[in-house]
């Protein structure tokens, strides 16, 4: 496994995504979180609403079975999706953390991230962000599904640095790169949804956290060993073979070999594919590989 030291945390370049986590037993759920330690991943991510408040319960039965797991991992939840609305208000924040922190059963949240902007944003971030930090609440902040002009609006707003935006990225949902190699044609590829968010990460240290890396469409299904999909299937098969990985591992290692320094988020919660994935980490593609793939995912070059 990879580990990027992040602020104060040495984070693995894998996390485990505990969205799914909601439809498990207790079993399959100690069996997940175990897995995904054991095979070197310590960063879980979280949110409010995943399963109405079911998976961080989940998560927090498996902790109160091992004492002294807690320590050892990275725990990041997210919050702002509330009714209907997104919610950056003071109080919807505060009282979210204390709802997560409550369900999880710990006393701090490593990281926690807005889940997806509010328009109506304003200074009550600050002092949301102020009164978590000063409370020991919260050690480390970001953002998710963020372009980069509401980035630098909202750390203008608060005083800690914004670590991370968590980003739908997979093989075929590549937006944020192929603006950036179709800059100033006329094609769809060339249009910029996010205002260059993949360059401004990199600019200020931002990690991206990469979500859905499996997935095409939003949650339309998995384009792995999907008949739709047959040259990028073919391609990944091929590199597997080549790196003695599963095609899957080889998705995951086309984005962690982007120089971005990503993270990536995994949905899975069956711990063979955990494993099979923790070992995309120790791949590095090549050039020519990475843009074999970009392209047998359909995507062109100008
Ligand atoms: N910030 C945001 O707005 C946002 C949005 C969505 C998700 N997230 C985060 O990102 C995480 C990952 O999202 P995701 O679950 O959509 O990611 P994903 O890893 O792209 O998709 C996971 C789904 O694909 C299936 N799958 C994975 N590998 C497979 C394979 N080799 N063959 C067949 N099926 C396979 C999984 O089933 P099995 O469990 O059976 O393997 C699961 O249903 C979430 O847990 C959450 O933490 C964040």
């Amino acid at each position: 496994m990879k580990y990027y030291s992040i602020a104060n945390m040495n984070g693995s370049a894998l996390i485990q995504g505990c969205m799914r986590m909601r439809n498990l037993d207790a079993d399959q759920c100690d069996r997940m979180v175990m897995t995904a330690m054991e095979n070197g991943i310590n960063f879980f991510d979280h949110a409010d609403i995943y399963g109405a408040g079911k998976s961080e319960e989940l998560f927090g039965q498996v902790l109160k079975s091992h004492p002294g797991l807690r320590d050892k991992m990275i725990i990041q939840s997210k919050c702002a999706i509330s009714k209907g609305m997104y919610d950056f208000s003071k109080d919807h924040i505060l009282s979210s953390v204390d709802g997560s922190l409550r369900r999880l059963g710990v006393d701090y949240l490593d990281s926690l991230l807005l889940h997806r902007p509010d328009t109506l944003m304003d200074e009550e971030v600050a002092e949301a962000f102020d009164a978590l930090q000063s409370s020991g609440k919260v050690k480390a902040f970001g953002v998710s599904n963020q372009s980069s002009h509401q980035m630098k609006l909202l750390q203008s707003l608060v005083s800690q640095p914004l670590l991370f935006n968590q980003l739908q990225l997979s093989l075929m949902h590549t937006g944020m790169i192929d603006a950036g190699m179709h800059v100033n044609m006329q094609e769809t590829a060339s249009l910029d949804h996010d205002g260059g968010i993949l360059e401004h990460c990199r600019l200020h240290g931002v990690t991206i956290q990469a979500w859905s890396p499996v997935q095409y469409g939003f949650f339309s299904g998995t384009f792995l060993g999907n008949a739709q999909f047959p040259a990028l299937n073919q391609k990944l098969e091929e590199l597997a073979q080549r790196n003695e990985v599963t095609p899957g591992a080889i998705a995951i290692a086309w984005i962690l070999r982007h120089p971005a320094r990503m993270q990536v988020v995994l949905g899975t919660t069956n711990p063979q594919r955990i494993a099979d994935y923790a070992k995309a980490a120790d791949v590095t593609l090549s050039r020519r590989e990475w843009y074999d793939l970009y392209k047998s995912a359909g995507n062109t070059l100008p």
